[in-house]
């Protein structure tokens, strides 16, 4: 990764993505959110996030896929300072360097990761000493997705994803992330989903996460895992993109245990046996030539951390 220089008091949060290894989508709720069962699992992709003070707002972004991200007041980390600026009023502005590896709006939570580690950062750099549900609150204000970013691990979401509940797990899963030219908009992806639910008159039950991939989770089978993995937004994110269904049936016949869309995609992510297993199946898709980028991680791993900080804790 592009790695620029490092403003002089900069305080660097390291910050992982994440993969739902199972996404019930239950109905639309009165506020447009639609309510959700997942397990999340934090993935060794990471982007770095460095804030310093600075005499304006400012946003400089690097690395793999930093001409993708908005650098104005729309970028996430930008609205997680502005949030806990005016929360603890803080007359301060923040120049905020993304080394981004995490793919952009690809299902993996890459903005998300941002706001996460922005929190993370300003808390330090500010030295406001918030505790953990302080900043899970206000990570859940930024997205349903970004309190458990902070945390990583594996976890249950439910409410709109934010409200997170610890699950029991065992051993080291290995990935390959098939990585698409273009992003997927979640919005679009759940209006989607809601469509096609509609047009085949279905009715969305509450949702539940399986019993199924508890177990697996609980017996750290990579195997068994492979075969429990669900998404409830496949069938939207393959309507809108067709060619991902391909991509998904490659890998799977490529021999990874499983493969599914990730969170509203368009990434891809196939579970493998080993770390060898994901290099042969890297190999395979590459020559495929069905998607544009490839990237091996592991998970679960560490959520949002300082990596760098002038106070030196
Ligand atoms: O919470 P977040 O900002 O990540 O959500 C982005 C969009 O995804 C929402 O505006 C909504 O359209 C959709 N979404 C949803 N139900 C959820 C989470 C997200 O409909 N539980």
């Amino acid at each position: 990764m592009t790695v620029a220089p490092t403003l002089p008091g900069a305080v660097t949060v390291r910050v992982p993505a994440k993969v739902n290894l199972e996404l019930r989508v239950g109905p639309r709720r009165p506020d447009g959110f639609h309510a959700l069962a997942t397990v999340y699992q934090a993935v060794s992709l990471h982007d770095e996030v460095s804030v310093a003070r600075w005499d304006d707002w400012q946003v400089v972004a690097a690395g793999a896929y930093a001409d993708r991200i908005p650098t104005d007041g729309d970028n996430l980390a930008v609205r997680a300072a502005r949030l806990v600026a005016d929360r603890w009023s803080v007359d301060e502005r923040l120049s905020i360097r993304i080394d981004k590896d995490i793919p952009v709006a690809g299902g993996m939570a890459g903005g998300s990761a941002d706001a996460a580690a922005t929190l993370v950062a300003c808390d330090q750099l500010w030295g406001l000493g918030l505790d953990r549900d302080e900043l899970a609150e206000l990570a859940a204000t930024l997205g349903s997705d970004v309190p458990f970013i902070l945390a990583g691990g594996n976890a249950m979401g439910s409410g709109r994803g934010e409200q997170l509940a610890p699950v029991l797990a065992r051993g080291t899963f290995h990935w390959v992330f098939a990585i698409s030219d273009t992003g997927l908009s979640t919005p679009e992806v759940y209006a989607e989903c809601d469509r096609l639910r509609e047009r085949e008159g279905v009715d969305v039950p509450e949702p539940h996460v399986s019993s199924e991939l508890m177990a697996a989770l609980r017996s750290g089978d990579p195997a068994l895992l492979g075969a429990a993995l669900h998404n409830d937004l496949e069938p939207a994110a393959f309507s809108l993109r067709p060619q991902l269904r391909e991509l998904r049936d490659a890998g799977v016949e490529f021999g990874a245990l499983g493969g599914i869309v990730s969170g509203s995609g368009p990434t891809v992510a196939f579970l493998t046996e080993s770390h060898e297993a994901s290099l042969d199946l890297s190999v395979s898709l590459a020559a495929s030539d069905l998607c544009r980028d490839l990237r091996r991680a592991k998970g679960p791993v560490h959520g949002a951390h300082v990596v760098q900080s002038p106070r030196g804790d």
